[in-house]
């Protein structure tokens, strides 16, 4: 890990050197009429590394990862999804491609079970009498559902009850594993762990690791700069649709990346004020 760090801290330059990103964006900018959400915004993620993506409200961090998930085009810009330019329609075009979202808690179905959630909308159907009577195969659901959570060592106290019997944060993690599950190449958690508590935040940021380690790309947005120095590789800062510094997690502390994210180091790295948005 550290050597593969020295290189990412050489200069962005596309040096041969320098490993392949598994996705890549360039030139990213998004328009909402008058809003300009993102302005030429330059994003990497790396397959086995945790991407923290911070930036204070508004900075156009959710508007990144719909982009990159395929939930809204770009108005201008490319993706490159393993040195491949893609066009993503729809976020269906993006799960074909192993890219997959985990949204805080809402993307889960209280009354399903846990494996019910993990299959929500992709179902695996067994063929019935003749090819006619297609049913839903509970059984192989159950049996993969039972063998991503075991591998990424999520222990769920009910494999058949509906998930609003367990906790907040266990819910969470079924909705993680669901996105690790069908991700072949990256997933992008949109603040994870912004409602759970101390406890269940560590496990989450532990699954978080455990799913980096499976050779996915993590792209990690949270508010929590703590958690952010704890498990992220490379720190990428937005503010005001910007991307304003790409930082590896080397002795970064928490002023550091509130210093990115406000401003305050712009004198010191010798960056200009973005322009106001007009
Ligand atoms: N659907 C939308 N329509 C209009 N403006 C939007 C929309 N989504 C986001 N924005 C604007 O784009 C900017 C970035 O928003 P967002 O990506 O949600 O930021 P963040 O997630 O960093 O808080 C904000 O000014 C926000 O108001
Ligand atoms: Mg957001």
């Amino acid at each position: 890990m550290d050597a593969a760090h020295a290189v990412t801290a050489s200069p962005r330059a596309d040096t041969p050197i320098m490993r392949a990103p598994i996705l890549r964006a360039r030139g990213i900018t998004k328009r909402f009429g008058h809003v300009e959400a993102l302005r030429g915004v330059e994003f990497d993620a790396h397959a086995g590394e945790i991407t923290a993506l911070i930036g204070d409200n508004g900075a156009g961090k959710s508007t990144l990862v719909k982009i990159l998930s395929g939930v809204y085009a770009p108005t201008e810009g490319t993706i490159e999804v393993d040195g491949a330019p893609v066009s993503f329609g729809s976020p269906a075009d993006a799960h074909a491609l192993g890219i997959e979202t985990a949204y805080q808690d809402l993307s889960v179905c209280p009354d399903l079970s846990p494996s019910a959630n993990m299959f929500m909308g992709r179902e695996a159907v067994r063929p019935g009498w003749l090819g006619r009577l297609g049913f839903l195969d509970n059984a192989s659901m159950r049996r993969d559902s039972a063998v991503a959570f075991q591998k990424l060592k999520v222990a769920l106290k009910d494999m058949d009850a509906p998930i609003a019997s367990l906790s907040g944060g266990q819910r969470q993690s079924v909705a993680i594993c669901r996105a690790a599950m069908w991700a072949k190449r990256v997933v992008f958690m949109d603040e994870p762990t912004a409602a759970l508590g101390v406890v269940q935040t560590a496990r989450t940021l532990d699954l978080v690791k455990r799913i980096r380690d499976t050779g996915i790309a993590v792209v990690l947005i949270s508010h929590n700069m703590r958690d952010v120095i704890q498990v992220a590789d490379t720190v990428e800062v937005l503010r005001l649709g910007r991307r304003i510094a790409t930082m590896p997690n080397k002795n970064l502390s928490v002023q550091d990346l509130v210093g990115a994210m406000t401003g305050a180091l712009d004198a010191a790295a010798g960056l200009a004020e973005p322009e106001a948005v007009a």
